[in-house]
């Protein structure tokens, strides 16, 4: 199902990879039919003769052993997937917009029908995350996973903080390279990275946790002023997914901009690139890195699913997700650490002292502060000792009120341990 930038590049991947395959798996990959949306775009092509513009013919046809899914979409593509696996066929997806609304509908019908349902290239593309995670660390247990998961915002992020380039021209080229959703709100709002940060706490964990569950803030309030004071204190700018899990098992899971101490593995993933940082109570840390977008590593991803997936339909057998529990969550505004909070005002006597007066209100303690001039306003940074998330948004939303402040950058937290 589709024949896009990741669908036309399995397509070419299986035709270079088929006696390989062959020979090393026992395997006889054949694509017998490919869906598209218009067959009208595609002509000319070598496999365009088993190109057809109805998906259902595919998920119904009894002489199709196993269906990849790389069409995305949610809605029309959930019940196309179903039937698929009702058929009894597995499925590989890369789909992890379909995974994060739909996971566990998916896995339950996967898990009644004993076929495969597997998603190794739906978080962050050609990455080996899910797998090792699946089986490398079934007994492990996992107490953390962040990363850096949506190649878009990391290429503007980079390019912004190494280059001074604009947000704009940055996401541009963003998307003339390829990485961008078709829209890209789905980047730069976080939406992207928030389902990726679902199927890999949910992965983790062993609960159902939709993206929806995840808190998500985006990059699109971010100064360039900014990202070059975090610099200047030791730190690089990234749109960080995070879920961990407290003592009680609840997880708190989040996508945010992150002050990443320049020592940290994740301070030096650059352009498209992501990195995933596992930390097991066992195991230690344990970090995956790579292209997380693009036709040939998503398309390796998928391939590598496809093989295992013929394997344990030769074999009869599947590998399931394990019992899913309800998710138990915690709510960001139950989280703490340290901040870094930007902001313009009035360079007149006194300012300072009604501002710290307002942190101090909220018992938001401050570690260090910085004032310079901009024009003709005077721009103060502060960065807090720990401090309670719910206490620092209370102190935000005070300081938007004053008329002193003409403004309140987008708040930094710092990557804690
Ligand atoms: P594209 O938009 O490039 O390709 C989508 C393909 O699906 C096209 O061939 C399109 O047909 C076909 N299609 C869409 N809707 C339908 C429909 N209703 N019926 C039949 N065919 C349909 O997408 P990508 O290849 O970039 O992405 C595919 C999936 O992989 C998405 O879920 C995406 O999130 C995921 N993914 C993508 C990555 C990437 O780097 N691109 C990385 C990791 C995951 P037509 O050609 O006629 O338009
Ligand atoms: N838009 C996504 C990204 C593609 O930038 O990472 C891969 O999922």
């Amino acid at each position: 199902l589709g024949h896009g930038t990741v669908g036309s590049a399995l397509v070419r991947l299986i035709d270079q990879q088929h006696d390989t395959i062959s020979t090393r798996n026992g395997v006889d990959l054949v694509v017998s039919k490919i869906a598209v949306r218009d067959i009208s775009k595609h002509h000319g092509l070598t496999s365009a003769r088993i190109l057809t513009d109805d998906p259902w013919s595919i998920v119904r046809d009894p002489e199709i052993d196993l269906v990849v899914e790389v069409m995305g979409g949610v809605e029309s593509t959930l019940p196309l997937v179903l039937t698929a696996l009702e058929h009894g066929k597995p499925v590989i997806t890369a789909n992890k917009e379909l995974l994060a609304a739909h996971g566990a509908t998916l896995f339950a019908a996967a898990e009644t029908a004993g076929v495969d349902l597997l998603f190794e290239a739906s978080v962050c593309g050609g990455i080996p995350v899910v797998r090792p995670m699946r089986e490398s660390l079934r007994g492990e247990p996992i107490r953390r996973v962040l990363g850096i998961m949506n190649g878009t915002t990391n290429y503007i992020l980079t390019k912004m903080s190494e280059d001074g380039a604009a947000y704009h021209d940055a996401l541009r080229e963003a998307q003339e390279l390829g990485f961008a959703e078709a829209d890209p709100s789905a980047d730069v709002d976080g939406h992207d990275a928030a389902a990726k940060l679902s199927i890999l706490a949910s992965t983790a964990f062993g609960m159902t946790i939709s993206a929806a569950d995840v808190h998500r803030e985006g990059i699109t309030a971010l100064d360039p002023g900014d990202i070059s004071i975090a610099r200047r204190l030791g730190y690089e700018v990234k749109l960080v997914g995070i879920a961990e899990q407290g003592d009680d098992g609840s997880v708190l899971a989040r996508v945010h901009l992150v002050m990443v101490p320049q020592g940290h593995p994740l301070a030096a993933v650059r352009g498209s690139y992501n990195a995933v940082v596992i930390d097991g109570q066992y195991s230690g840390t344990l970090m995956f890195y790579g292209r997380g977008a693009g036709g040939e590593p998503t398309a390796s991803a998928v391939l590598g699913d496809v093989i295992d997936a013929s394997l344990n339909l030769l074999r009869s057998t599947c590998a399931g997700m394990g019992r899913l529990q309800p998710a138990h969550l915690e709510s960001m505004s139950s989280s703490s650490g340290e901040y870094l909070v930007p902001l313009e005002v009035a360079d007149e006597p006194g300012v300072l002292h009604v501002v710290s007066g307002v942190f101090a209100r909220h018992g938001v303690s401050i570690a260090a502060a910085e004032q310079d001039r901009v024009g003709s306003v005077a721009r103060l940074v502060f960065l807090t000792h720990r401090a309670d998330e719910d206490s620092v948004q209370a102190c935000l939303t005070e300081l938007r009120m004053l008329p002193i402040v003409g403004r309140v950058g987008g708040v930094l937290r710092v990557l804690g341990e």
